[in-house]
């Protein structure tokens, strides 16, 4: 696989493995595929089949045997990758625009770009009102919202998302899935994320990577050609429900 100008990802042979008491547990072999920039793909798998381990991997927070990862430089510098975990992780003693703030505090951003940044965040996010609400004062949906934004604000160009509205109710990650396709529209970010449904990524994605347990790698590759902008009536016609469908299949492989 050759890369080209217009990838912002391309991985090659990817294999990781886990140091077990009894030996190495190989959770990751022959992975291999390439993200355009802008694009928006989804992930999806059985459990267990290494989604997590190889977004943490892309983020560079697990190390990887052989193989490799190539970030191509966006305008001459390298890229910034941000990760959004299953859980949204917050601070407890901290209020959700702190929380949003952390990242810029820690990288020691002067205070009036902190608060420039963290009210743009607030405002994509449609967390208007609640800046000084504490984490336990929110719902699932907000939290995600904020651990959304706690990312952005450190302005990404590559967003990995690892099942971000898993434990939100059908309707909620309806519009969650609505919000985030507005964000990525306004903000032009190449996303991964990680679901365990079919629907939400045939909905949001403009490829889906199916992701077969070892050693078997990404074992599909589907292009979604659904006009965009997506809305609600698209879940019904014929094509949606016809790549729907071959996920399905691929994933009883
Ligand atoms: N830090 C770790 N140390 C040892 N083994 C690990 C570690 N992280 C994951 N694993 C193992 O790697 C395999 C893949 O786990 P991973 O969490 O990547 O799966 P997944 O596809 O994300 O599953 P799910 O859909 O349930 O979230 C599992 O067998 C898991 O037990
Ligand atoms: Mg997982």
């Amino acid at each position: 696989m050759n890369s080209s100008p217009e990838d912002s990802l391309v991985v090659r042979d990817l294999k990781v493995s886990f140091q077990e008491k009894d030996g190495m547990l190989q959770v990751l072999e022959n992975v291999c595929f390439s993200l355009h920039k802008n694009a928006f793909a989804c992930l999806i798998g059985p459990s267990g089949s290494g989604k997590s381990t190889l977004l943490r991997t892309l983020a560079g927070l697990i190390p990887y045997e052989s193989g490799s990862i190539e970030f191509p430089e966006i305008h001459g510098r390298k890229p910034r990758t941000g990760l959004v975990f299953q859980k949204a992780n917050l601070m407890p003693w901290r209020t959700l625009a702190e929380n949003i703030a952390l990242p810029l505090e820690l990288a020691n951003t002067p205070r009036e770009e902190i608060d420039q940044k963290v009210n743009e965040m607030v405002e994509l996010t449609g967390l208007q009102g609640f800046e000084t609400s504490w984490p336990h004062e929110l719902s699932g949906g907000m939290a995600q919202r904020v651990a959304i934004a706690r990312s952005l604000v450190q302005d990404p160009d590559i967003l990995f998302l690892d099942e971000p509205f898993g434990s939100l109710d059908e309707l909620t990650r309806e519009r969650m899935s609505e919000e985030l396709l507005r964000i990525w529209d306004e903000k032009r970010k190449t996303i991964l994320m990680v679901t365990h449904s079919i629907s939400e990524a045939v909905f949001l994605a403009d490829r889906v990577l199916v992701l077969s347990g070892f050693p078997q790698g990404i074992v599909l590759d589907l292009p979604i050609d659904l006009p965009r902008p997506r809305d609600e009536h698209l879940r019904f016609i014929s094509e949606f429900v016809q790549a729907a469908a071959t996920l399905h299949e691929h994933l009883k492989i």
